[in-house]
């Protein structure tokens, strides 16, 4: 098991999910962060802070974003880690709303 970002992370970033993570697990690309399955514990403590609801159980990934889980995984072992919160994206869509 372990938690996804999915696609309304990006091009937005919000980052509150990064904050409330005990383990480091996030890591950022351009214009999205992934998380580490290697790294997650599940504790599920970033699901109900992200803004856009991106993040999901791997088990409860919708079935238009399945592509993530690998692509979260994948990615992941690549990028530099998040620990800090930051500003979004300012051309987020929902931002602009
Ligand atoms: Fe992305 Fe949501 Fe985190 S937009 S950076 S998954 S709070």
């Amino acid at each position: 098991m372990t938690h996804v970002v999915c696609d309304p992370c990006n091009n937005c970033k919000y980052t509150d999910c990064v904050a409330v993570c005990p383990v480091e697990c996030f890591h950022e690309a351009e214009t999205i962060l992934y998380i580490d399955p290697e790294e997650c514990i599940d504790c599920g403590l970033c699901i109900p802070e992200c803004p856009v609801e991106a993040i999901f159980a791997d088990s409860d990934v919708p079935e238009k974003w399945q592509e993530y889980t690998e692509m979260n995984a994948e990615k992941a072992a690549d990028l530099p880690v998040i620990t800090e919160q930051k500003d979004p994206i300012p051309t987020c869509p929902s931002l602009n709303k």
